[in-house]
């Protein structure tokens, strides 16, 4: 009786040794000077220009999906022209300043025309501003041009096409 207890004593103790002799071994072969410190990563907040271009992002694929079910736009973001001012990532842009404005207020001008068109003609321009969202990152930032084409809307074939 005794003896089993006993065997089951040392088969719980070397449970423990091999589950925390990697560990202690580990420790010891590590030496504290060659450890390289860890540097954070992705920690980087994001800039306030990458944040309202994820809300720009959110608010187009909406608009997208709601104009597919026949619903009513959003309401008018009109923050957006924020993206003339927004501080971007490191403080500077990958264009020139002058370049970015005549691509935003493009941008800006083509989502107004989608607030004033009627309903029948929006899904053009509603391309419009996804297509004006794409002519601005492939001069200022080609990443997230993967995600902004799959915003376009499917256009419907006029009859005589089908
Ligand atoms: C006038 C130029 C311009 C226009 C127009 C523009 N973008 Fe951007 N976008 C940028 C720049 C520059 C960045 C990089 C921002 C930064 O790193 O601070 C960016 C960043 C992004 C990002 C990455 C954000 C992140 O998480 O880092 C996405 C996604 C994006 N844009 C989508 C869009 C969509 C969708 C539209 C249209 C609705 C659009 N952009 C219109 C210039 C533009």
């Amino acid at each position: 009786m005794s003896k089993n207890r006993d065997i089951q004593r040392w088969a719980a103790i070397l449970a423990v040794i091999s589950l925390v002799a990697p560990f202690i071994i580990a420790c010891s072969v590590a030496d504290p000077a060659t450890v390289p410190t860890p540097v954070p990563q992705g920690l980087k907040p994001a800039s306030e220009l990458a944040l309202l271009m994820r809300e720009m992002t959110a608010f187009t694929d909406s608009t997208r999906l709601r104009s597919g079910r026949g619903e009513e736009l959003l309401p008018y973001p009109a923050h957006f022209d924020r993206m003339l001012t927004a501080t971007p990532t490191d403080g500077k842009l990958d264009i020139d300043r002058a370049s970015f404005d005549a691509f935003a207020h493009h941008y800006l001008g083509q989502l107004k025309d989608l607030y004033d068109t009627p309903k029948a003609d929006r899904q053009q321009v509603f391309n419009g501003t996804v297509q004006a969202c794409a002519n601005c990152h492939a001069a200022a930032c080609p990443g997230p041009l993967v995600r902004i084409k799959k915003l376009y809307a499917p256009m419907e074939l006029s009859p005589s096409a089908k």
